[in-house]
């Protein structure tokens, strides 16, 4: 069991932010309306303010990545910090360095975060567990077990499109068993109090203690998704997944696949999200993920502002009077 409170400081602030277990429903709402008020600055003729300024952020990422590295390292800029990206495969770490003496040289250098992702579940927490006290730790991804900033930025988007979350009805499709993004949303989503979460799959992606994660299970597609206000479709996470857990990408495409015709059975208004990457043809169409109910590109514009508020707020600063 991964410990959650080593996230919060002596008073209760947030110092690391490793999963979104253990946050309240306050204080996902405070970074969310932080996230807010960093949106005008992607507009500004000059893209930063100067929050973070003399702040070192190390982007330390031992998995690939395309929308959070390139995210997290815009939010960092955009607030005037000097950020850094470890290569791990060109690190000394290749050279047999071991993590821990990995993470010495860099306090040694000053930095004062370090954004982590990495394959193994509890790697961010591990990091955290170890770092010295001036340095905050955020998990930008590990292995199954948890993706906080992806789903801040997927609430955001919802709360952006919806207004309140106590009304709406979720369904999450697709490989639950595997998804780190699906758990952190799960947890965002019944701490905001929605009406309903649930989660559309065959019996072979979802995990066995589904049952203590307060969501409603369905096997069948058109069943999971009427009536649905937000439609989040996740990939096949193959990397993950030892043995065959599905018979085909076909099959699976015309049990689970979102087409338009599918999508009708939610409301009009839903909408449809996706943490990318995305496999076309495979979880969904492109006719779906280009469509006009497709917000899938405003989740990665958002995950600037939403990455912007995590890091002002780990770090400590106040956002007041710093708009400038
Ligand atoms: N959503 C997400 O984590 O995408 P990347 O793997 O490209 O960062």
């Amino acid at each position: 069991m991964i410990q959650k409170n080593i996230q919060l400081d002596n008073q209760g602030r947030l110092k690391h932010l490793l999963t979104l277990e253990g946050l309240t429903r306050q204080m996902i709402i405070d970074i969310l309306d932080a996230a807010e008020s960093f949106t005008s600055v992607a507009g500004q003729a000059v893209k930063k303010v100067p929050l973070l300024r003399g702040k070192t952020i190390v982007n330390l990422f031992f998995e690939d990545s395309t929308r959070t590295l390139t995210t997290f390292e815009l939010a960092a800029k955009r607030l005037s910090a000097d950020v850094l990206k470890i290569n791990v495969r060109t690190s000394a770490t290749s050279k047999g360095e071991s993590l821990l003496d990995m993470l010495r040289n860099l306090e040694a250098m000053h930095c004062d975060m370090f954004v982590v992702r990495h394959a193994e579940s509890g790697a961010a927490h591990f990091i955290a567990s170890h770092v010295a006290p001036h340095i905050s730790v955020i998990n930008a991804g590990d292995g199954r077990h948890a993706h906080p900033t992806q789903a801040l930025l997927d609430m955001f988007t919802i709360r952006k499109h919806k207004g309140e979350f106590a009304p709406l009805t979720v369904a999450i499709v697709g490989d639950i068993m595997h998804s780190r993004v699906a758990r952190s949303q799960i947890h965002a989503l019944t701490t905001l109090g929605v009406s309903e979460v649930r989660v559309v799959a065959p019996n072979s992606l979802i995990p066995t203690a589904v049952n203590t994660l307060g969501v409603h299970v369905y096997h069948d597609l058109s069943e999971g998704l009427h009536n649905a206000d937000v439609v989040i479709m996740l990939r096949l996470q193959k990397e993950r997944m030892q043995g065959a857990n599905l018979p085909s990408e076909h099959e699976y495409f015309q049990r689970y696949g979102l087409i338009p015709e599918k999508m009708a059975l939610a409301k009009p208004n839903a909408i449809v999200m996706h943490p990318g990457p995305i496999n076309r043809g495979v979880e969904m169409s492109s006719e779906v993920a280009d469509g006009p109910q497709s917000v899938i590109l405003e989740q990665v514009s958002n995950g600037i502002a939403v990455r912007m508020a995590v890091m002002s707020l780990v770090l400590g600063r106040p956002l007041e009077g710093t708009m400038t």
